[in-house]
């Protein structure tokens, strides 16, 4: 059962004279129990506090009613008893990139804890088992692991991006398909639960949780540490770019056909994604493997979609690859301050029928292509025969989309200082209803690392969990009955 190691933080919890609103109230109250539990916390109205709560998407600004910087486990723990005793809901951030701005509680009024302090990185080269704070960044974990035992884990390609949010929702990127997701790199992860208690989850200590922190973790508790079981990283490996050109809707139709058709040959070496925009189609990846073995994996594909207009392939060492693929430096400074504006969505597809596959290109070229929205999306060749991801047992992980073949990205920003335009919204719900709407009576899902704000509770919970919603819910309501870890699409996060 769950040890309990708890501090009594009521006894700290001395009345405070606040004059004013609720509001100030509340604030006052959640202050005075951080500071009393001497929790490092921003101070609302300084400019540091301004700083700490800007989102990574500005388009989704969002108030906590206090934001603590824990130093230490028990700070976590001590943060956590002020927010349950105080009845304030809490969001953990570790790298602040919930496209919905989620961990700042994608609402108002949340207590925010930033893991920006939990960020140590420490491989065992006896085991290779690494373990690494979630207020790290992939770049800087990458970067570590390479320095400290020449190893590995699967996941994104941003640097930028936080380890705990990306491995607690899947962590997706160019090793997926030879290496699975970061999730499923994960032997075990100490968390801080609703009640206080500071426990560690594996496959033999606390399974629900560990299941349930596998795919859906912001909803169960505030995770401190992950472990990973790290792999060597390969000596050399292929990165590859080749422009297409498919000019007409018939060259689209046919080679998003021969994407999904390559998921049941595409070798567990090959990781494959073909990224659109108007007039742009590049297919990239990355191939472990020698240069002889990456043009037999290949060839099949390019014989379908078309001679490339221009290519690129190259020899590199590991590091360097994902150096290459992020397009900036794997080095990411504390801090970190990069913003963009954007709304975006995905999904998630078994097989596409071709009916749909000709609704969606007729939206994208004779709507998307002369759009005067900013406008890209990737598609990943995510699942299929050989992938790491579908060799998983569906049931293993609270991750639903196992069989997905297919998993898309549909993103629309705009630059810094331009207002997001109002049809925005619109048109990428259109965009990915032409799959949606036409596939109705197949499962489609959806990536909870790219939440969707405009869903409902109800809709994100179908379309993020599928049938893995039911046992979330009842492993929610053992763990964290008053909803205290919350946020509009959490798991029992009601309807509005
Ligand atoms: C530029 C960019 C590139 C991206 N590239 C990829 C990619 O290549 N592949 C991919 O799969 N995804 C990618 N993503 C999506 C990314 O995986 C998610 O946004 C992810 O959730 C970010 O993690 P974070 O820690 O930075 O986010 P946060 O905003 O800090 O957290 C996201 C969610 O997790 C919760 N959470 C965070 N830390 C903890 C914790 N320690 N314990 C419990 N709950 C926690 C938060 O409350 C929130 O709900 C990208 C996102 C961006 C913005
Ligand atoms: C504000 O943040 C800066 C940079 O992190 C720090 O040096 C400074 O001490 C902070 N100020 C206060 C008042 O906390
Ligand atoms: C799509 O838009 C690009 C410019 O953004 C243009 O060059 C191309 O011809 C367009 N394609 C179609 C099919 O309209
Ligand atoms: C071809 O690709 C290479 C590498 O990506 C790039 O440097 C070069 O400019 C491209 N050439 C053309 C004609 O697009
Ligand atoms: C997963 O578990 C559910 C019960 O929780 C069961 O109905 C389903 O058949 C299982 N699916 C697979 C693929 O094992
Ligand atoms: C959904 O409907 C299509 C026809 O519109 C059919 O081909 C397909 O088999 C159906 N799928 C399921 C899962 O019922």
């Amino acid at each position: 059962m769950w040890n309990f190691i708890q501090k009594p933080v009521t006894v700290l919890l001395a009345a405070t004279v606040v004059t004013g609103s609720p509001q100030n109230l509340r604030r006052g109250a959640i202050h005075d129990c951080l500071s009393a539990a001497e929790i490092p916390q921003e101070i609302p109205g300084t400019d540091n506090w301004t700083q700490a709560i800007k989102p990574y998407n500005i388009r989704l600004p969002f108030t906590p009613v206090a934001l603590a910087v824990p130093e230490t486990v028990q700070h976590v723990q001590d943060a956590v008893t002020c927010g349950r005793e105080l009845g304030i809901t809490i969001s953990a951030r570790s790298g602040g990139h919930s496209y919905a701005s989620h961990s700042l509680g994608g609402e108002d009024g949340h207590l925010v804890i930033d893991l920006k302090l939990f960020h140590d990185i420490k491989l065992d080269p006896e085991t290779g088992i690494a373990q690494v704070g979630p207020g790290a960044r992939l770049g800087n974990t990458a970067l570590a692991l390479w320095e400290q035992g020449k190893k590995a884990i699967s996941h994104g390609t941003c640097p930028g991006v936080g380890v705990g949010g990306h491995v607690l929702h899947g962590g997706y990127g160019f090793s997926s398909h030879t290496r699975g997701l970061a999730l499923d790199n994960l032997v075990a992860a100490d968390v801080v639960l609703a009640d206080g208690s500071f426990v560690t989850a594996s496959a033999n200590e606390n399974c629900d949780l560990f299941w349930a922190l596998r795919g859906a973790g912001a909803s169960f508790g505030i995770v401190t540490k992950f472990h990973f079981q790290t792999f060597d990283a390969p000596e050399q490996i292929i990165i590859y770019s080749h422009d297409l050109k498919w000019q007409t809707k018939d060259a689209a139709i046919t080679g998003f056909k021969a994407l999904q058709d390559y998921t049941n040959i595409q070798p567990t070496e090959m990781n494959t994604r073909l990224l659109i925009a108007s007039g742009y189609f590049v297919l990239s990846g990355v191939y472990y493997g020698t240069q002889e073995g990456y043009e037999a994996a290949i060839a099949p594909l390019l014989e379908k979609v078309g001679t490339p207009t221009n290519s690129s392939v190259q020899n590199l060492a590991w590091i360097d690859s994902l150096r290459a693929n992020a397009q900036e430096p794997l080095e990411m400074p504390l801090d970190y301050d990069y913003h963009s504006n954007f709304f975006a969505k995905s999904l998630m597809t078994r097989w596409v029928t071709d009916e749909a596959v000709e609704k969606f290109v007729d939206y994208w070229y004779d709507i998307a292509n002369s759009s005067s929205i900013l406008w890209f999306a990737i598609i990943d060749l995510h699942g299929g025969v050989n992938s790491a991801i579908t060799k998983v047992p569906h049931n293993a992980t609270s991750y639903a989309h196992r069989s997905a073949t297919l998993k898309y990205e549909f993103n629309s920003l705009v630059f810094p200082g331009e207002t997001y335009p109002e049809n925005g919204i619109p048109f990428l719900n259109d965009f990915v209803g032409t799959i949606t709407e036409t596939m109705k009576n197949e499962t489609i899902g959806m990536y909870v690392n790219y939440a969707d704000p405009t869903l409902t509770a109800e809709q994100a919970h179908k379309v993020y969990w599928l049938d893995h919603y039911e046992r979330l819910a009842e492993i929610k309501e053992a763990l964290d009955p008053g909803k205290l870890f919350e946020n509009p699409q959490a798991i029992l996060s009601p309807e509005t």
